[in-house]
């Protein structure tokens, strides 16, 4: 049968995880999704940069030498930022590839033309990436658990701020030293401000939200407050009287509207949350018929995140390969406003 291609846009710490992952779960990849799916060209800013693990690989740094290219059926885009990456991944719908993604910045904001260009061109736009990393949170909101009236979503959705506050609560490192850390390790947004200001966990909110409420949330409707003023000393106060602090996302719908916000907390050491250490992640979904249910994993890093944008690439593999176009319709992103909560 037809071997589904793929142009890769970016090969930094996720990019160069799908192709590890594409590589070496080859035979499972290609018997879950009925066909062999193969990278058929890669972009990339500079072409003198030395990448050994893309030799034998077609590179470009020409946008147009993907997207003209009428063999490639999925664009991935991993470049991170709200531009090029939202043209490009718009031009690419209107020449009627399919577009995986990990890149919240660009669905919180532009979720609405993202979900509008793919239904008016008939393709998939995937972003499991976007939220938790490796854990599968987007996919069980649009599809396992919309028989559910949600009236919460709360959790931990950052991995550079968890793992920081976890170093200086239980290594006693320093803000700096445990910031560098987290970007050598990959975790860090290229621009690390959106991670400890608490703008990368209000995205992630907003687009959970506008998933679970089917309301439109944007980063404008979230309220936000990062780690970057908690000191060695609040850390301390709070371990002697038996808390940590976390980074919390939590969203509420209820009669009153809707109210989402992200901000440091205390957590008693026996709540669940309190234990998420390190690069992981937690999210609790309140629903009316599930009652509650937890969703932890690695929330970010290289492999843990190609594992969710293989997983995408893998659903719409599976769509072409049955010629069968099965988009769900992620109508909160295009149609009601959002209410905010009355005071
Ligand atoms: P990264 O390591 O900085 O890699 C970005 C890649 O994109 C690099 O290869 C870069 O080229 C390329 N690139 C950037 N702008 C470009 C442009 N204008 N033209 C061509 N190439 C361009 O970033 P990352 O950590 O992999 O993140 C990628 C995306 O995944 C972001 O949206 C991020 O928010 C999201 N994400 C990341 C993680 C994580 O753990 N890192 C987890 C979940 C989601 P060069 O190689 O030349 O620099
Ligand atoms: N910078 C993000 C984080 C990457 O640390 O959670 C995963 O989305």
């Amino acid at each position: 049968g037809k071997t589904i291609k793929i142009g890769l846009l970016g090969s930094g710490t996720v990019g160069s995880g799908v192709v590890e992952v594409l590589k070496k779960n080859v035979d499972e990849i290609s018997q879950k999704s009925g066909t062999e799916i193969e990278i058929k060209k890669i972009l990339v800013r500079d072409l003198k940069k030395k990448r050994p693990h893309l030799e034998g690989m077609e590179l470009t740094d020409d946008i147009n030498d993907i997207l003209k290219d009428e063999d490639i059926d999925i664009i991935v885009e991993l470049m991170g930022g709200l531009h090029p990456a939202r043209e490009y991944m718009l031009r690419a719908m209107k020449a009627g590839k399919h577009v995986v993604t990990a890149n919240k910045d660009v669905v919180a904001q532009f979720g609405k033309d993202m979900f509008g260009a793919a239904k008016e061109n008939r393709v998939e736009f995937l972003f499991e990436a976007s939220v938790g990393g490796g854990i599968p949170i987007i996919t069980p909101l649009k599809e396992s658990l919309t028989a559910n009236r949600i009236t919460e979503v709360m959790g931990i959705v950052n991995g550079t701020t968890n793992y920081m506050l976890t170093q200086m609560t239980n290594c006693g490192n320093d803000y700096e030293t445990a910031l560098r850390e987290a970007q050598e390790l990959g975790y860090a947004e290229a621009n690390p401000a959106a991670d400890v200001e608490g703008y990368d966990a209000a995205r992630k909110v907003a687009i959970l939200a506008s998933l679970a409420f089917n309301t439109r949330v944007t980063l404008d409707d979230v309220s936000v407050e990062g780690i970057t003023h908690i000191t060695p000393q609040d850390i301390e106060y709070a371990k002697e009287l038996g808390y940590v602090i976390k980074l919390l996302a939590i969203a509420n719908d209820s009669e009153k509207g809707v109210d989402v916000r992200v901000h440091p907390a205390f957590l008693k050491k026996a709540h669940p949350l309190a234990s998420v250490n390190d690069v992981f992640n937690a999210i609790f979904i309140k629903g009316n018929a599930i009652g509650e249910a937890m969703f932890y994993g690695q929330g970010a890093g290289s492999l843990p995140t190609a594992s969710a944008v293989v997983a995408d690439i893998i659903t719409v593999a599976r769509e072409i390969v049955k010629g069968i176009y099965a988009a769900v319709d992620c109508s909160a992103f295009q149609v009601k406003p959002f209410c905010p909560l009355e005071e």
